[in-house]
């Protein structure tokens, strides 16, 4: 209550704005009203799929990934930035930690799935198509971009198509090719030329890095077996709970006051996730992307960095323990494992001594590091706060996305700044097309 404005105010007017919008309205034009979508997509598919049955988009994209795991044993996932990080994430966070090199049956039999499209690095995209080549109508592409123009994109497309025409025969590449794309533009065209069998939309008023709840995250997932309605119902019940809680309850706008106390007050302006397990760093990374890319504009804006804990207490814990006083941390836990806790175990050669930690579990393990390091900070007179997800699976992933995408937009508001588009990120798109054209 004592910030600038009142967030309850910010928010209040952030779901003005989309309501306005959704209804066709005129909202200010600095409010980018059209990106405003995001938060009413997932509520949207739901009731499509209730109503619509077959012919809903979610259906068709479950559908599709069902097709494609009948059709092919790996799929290239074509994207960068918000038509890349938010399918990694969800792989990451909720598929077998070594999907691509279990048995099939680990992970129900759906395809392998490789990420391209998201650099321009030579050795990378030549060592995928090494793994690729002799897989003859074993592999397909997923291919997203928003705009249909970016550049890594398009050009990964091109290479990979090249490779899957001479594969499968260039009459064919239509049943190996899924886009995801915006309404019109050079992909959607170079689709319809290709004969693609289906076509998803990013919708006009879903950005980039808000776009992991529709099409863009979602064909991956439900390509990956992912149950993409939970992932939903997640979004939707953040949506409810931000909508409807008071703020002394209201998670978003909790996290939102404390972090921007922090970098206001106590000038803590690196913003570090610290993630409690290895399944969690590409989210992270997500939301590096979106806090980064929405706020970092006007010379302000925190600077996001995610750690994964225990591994950075071995190189960044360090600097965060006494280095200085610039940061504010806010740890990820899961608080149920989705296995059972397996124990460090006795043993007859004891010379470690960690027979007396037998029975000691890896959870316990780390629910000590957790506390440890927890306590290392306060002592220090350094804040963190935990950020609690009941279990890592779609549900509650859900959730967390939702949550963290709401909360930037709420920073942005407080701020003063449109968390949506990424002028500068244009700036070097721009200089980099001029050099290659010139
Ligand atoms: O968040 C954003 O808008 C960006 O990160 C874009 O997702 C990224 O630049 C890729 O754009 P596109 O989907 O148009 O290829």
């Amino acid at each position: 209550e004592k910030l600038a404005k009142p967030l309850t105010s910010i928010r209040e007017e952030v779901l003005a704005e989309a309501d306005l919008w959704a209804a066709g309205g005129e909202v200010p034009e600095a409010k980018q009203p059209l990106d405003a979508g995001f938060h009413l997509m997932p509520n949207r598919l739901l009731d499509e799929l209730a109503s619509e049955g077959d012919s809903s988009e979610l259906a068709r994209l479950q559908a599709t990934a069902d097709r494609m795991t009948e059709l092919v044993d790996k799929v290239v996932v074509l994207g960068i930035g918000g038509s890349y990080m938010g399918a990694r994430a969800l792989l990451e966070a909720c598929c077998h930690p070594y999907y691509n090199q279990v048995a099939p049956t680990l992970r129900d039999g759906r395809p392998e799935i490789y990420f391209e499209g998201n650099n321009v690095d030579n050795d990378a995209t030549q060592g995928l198509l090494d793994l690729l080549a002799g897989e003859s109508g074993d592999w397909g592409i997923v291919v997203i971009s928003k705009s249909g123009g970016t550049l890594e994109t398009a050009a990964a497309f091109r290479i990979f198509l090249r490779e899957l025409a001479q594969s499968v025969g260039e009459e064919s590449v239509g049943k190996y090719v899924v886009p995801v794309t915006g309404s019109s533009g050079k992909l959607f065209d170079l689709a319809t030329a290709l004969g693609c069998k289906e076509l998803f939309p990013v919708p006009d008023g879903v950005g980039g890095r808000f776009s992991v709840l529709s099409a863009v995250g979602l064909l991956p997932a439900a390509i990956m077996g992912l149950d993409i309605e939970a992932l939903l119902h997640g979004a939707t019940e953040m949506n409810e709970h931000f909508a409807s809680q008071p703020f002394d309850k209201n998670i978003v706008l909790q996290y939102v006051a404390a972090a921007h106390a922090m970098e206001t007050k106590h000038g803590a302006d690196i913003r570090i996730l610290s993630t409690w397990g290895k399944r969690l760093e590409a989210v992270g990374l997500w939301y590096d992307q979106l806090l980064a890319e929405s706020i970092g504009k006007q010379e302000q804006g925190a600077m996001p960095l995610t750690i994964v804990n225990t591994r950075d207490l071995h190189s960044r814990g360090q600097q965060h323990q006494e280095g200085k006083r610039d940061k504010y941390i806010t740890n990820l836990i899961v608080e149920e494992g989705s296995r059972e806790p397996l124990a460090i175990g006795e043993s007859d050669h004891n010379q470690d001594q960690l027979n007396e930690l037998a029975k000691k579990t890896l959870p316990e393990v780390l629910s000590a590091a957790i506390a440890g390091t927890n306590k290392a900070y306060r002592d220090d007179n350094r804040a963190t706060a935990d950020l609690m997800l009941p279990k890592l699976d779609e549900y509650h992933l859900g959730q967390l996305l939702q949550m963290l995408m709401l909360a930037t937009v709420v920073e942005g508001r407080l701020l003063d700044i449109n968390p949506y588009g990424q002028p500068g990120v244009e700036a070097y798109k721009k200089n980099m097309n001029a050099i290659l054209r010139s």
